[in-house]
């Protein structure tokens, strides 16, 4: 029997979302990512554990990966867009803007595209990753890349919105935030429970908001009976969740989160302290070494920033903070392809040989050495 075609989450969850019954979706069948379980890291981090502790040696670790960078355009802005852009669509607008570190610009640019309107994108000059790049040109965006930061392309973007014919896009827009939450509907639903940590990146900290909105609204209606612990990472140049105010000149090799002045403070610090939740940083080597570790461990292509998911469960693992037993939730924000440079400038060369079968032979016999 056949299931019925999946036409995005809009129609998937729309008794939740503040769109009309009439009101026509602009989407790309965004939504409805897949929840991974890991296998070959989770096994390890358990050797370590019981290396550890007698006590640990009952305790499995159970940690699934929401792998947002198979949406549409290849990251979680997605879902937001596509109730952005109806809602802007419904309202009669023509164009959209938006200030972005990359993947807000290329989802706009998508759904621009679809929808028939104007998208507008800043974007800082020079920093974002070639993939994000290629989506808005090819999309047909008007590109502006300005000489300063995210933050800088943020405030522009609010101001300028008050004078001219467009759209704000960016999650300070509440139908960003109201699509964004339907992923932790999606973890809820697949597990059939909240996990008890839920560990995600933290840039302009709209995400950790709606995924707190979503697993809020169905602990209130008594979908579930309980709600996770938040934990929110950010890389060491670009803290200022760490460092208590906001910081003038981010910077990190993982561009998506390079903010320094998060637009959603206040809800994301609220999610934290009423989840009992934390927030933590890590450097760009150990957010590299995340994104390794889970491409060569698992088969599993994140783009940096959504690394940094992965590296936090495993130091509060570690540490013992998330306590063993527990059911985690990382969420890999956007797909590693956004970002050819960074995955590249940290692998190794590939072997230049002659095409001759004695040359491919060779190299094989070398390379499966000291592997059985
Ligand atoms: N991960 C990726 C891949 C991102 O692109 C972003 C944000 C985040 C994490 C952080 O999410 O801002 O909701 O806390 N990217 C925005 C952009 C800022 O312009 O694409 P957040």
């Amino acid at each position: 029997m056949n299931t019925p075609r999946y036409t995005g989450l809009i129609d998937r969850y729309r008794d939740r979302l503040p769109v009309r019954e009439d009101t026509r979706a602009v989407s790309l069948g965004e939504g409805n990512t897949p929840l991974i379980r890991l296998q070959n890291i989770s096994r390890d981090l358990e050797g370590h554990l019981h290396g550890k502790s007698a006590n640990d040696l009952t305790k499995r670790i159970e940690i699934y990966v929401k792998y947002e960078g198979l949406n549409p355009t290849g990251s979680f802005k997605d879902r937001g867009m596509t109730m952005a852009v109806t809602q802007a669509v419904a309202e009669g607008s023509r164009a959209i803007i938006c200030a972005s570190t990359g993947n807000t610009s290329a989802s706009a640019a998508a759904y621009a595209a679809r929808a028939g309107i104007t998208a507008f994108v800043l974007i800082p000059e020079g920093k974002i990753a070639l993939g994000k790049l290629a989506q808005a040109m090819m999309h047909g965006a008007i590109v502006l890349q300005i000489r300063g930061n995210f933050d800088a392309g943020m405030q522009l973007v609010k101001e300028v919105a008050e004078s001219a014919p467009v759209t704000i896009v960016n999650s300070i827009n509440p139908y960003r935030i109201q699509g964004q939450k339907t992923a932790a509907f999606e973890i809820m639903d697949a597990l059939g429970h909240p996990p008890d940590y839920h560990c995600l990146p933290v840039g302009n900290a709209g995400n950790i908001s709606a995924y707190w909105l979503g697993y809020t609204e169905y602990y209130r209606d008594g979908v579930v009976g309980k709600r996770p612990v938040m934990c929110g990472y950010q890389a060491t140049g670009a803290a200022p969740f760490l460092r208590g105010h906001p910081v003038e000149n981010p910077e990190t090799v993982a561009t998506a989160i390079r903010i320094g002045n998060p637009q959603s403070w206040e809800t994301a610090a609220g999610a934290q302290q009423e989840s009992g939740g934390w927030f933590d940083e890590f450097t760009d080597e150990e957010i590299l070494a995340a994104q390794r570790l889970l491409a060569q461990k698992e088969g599993i292509f994140c783009e940096p920033a959504s690394a940094i998911s992965l590296a936090g469960a495993m130091r509060d693992i570690k540490s013992g903070k998330i306590p063993g037993g527990s059911r985690i939730v990382c969420t890999l924000t956007g797909h590693g392809l956004k970002d050819p440079d960074t995955a590249i400038a940290q692998s190794t060369s590939p072997t230049v040989i002659n095409a001759e079968l004695e040359s491919v032979r060779k190299a094989i016999l070398e390379n499966l050495e000291g592997t059985t």
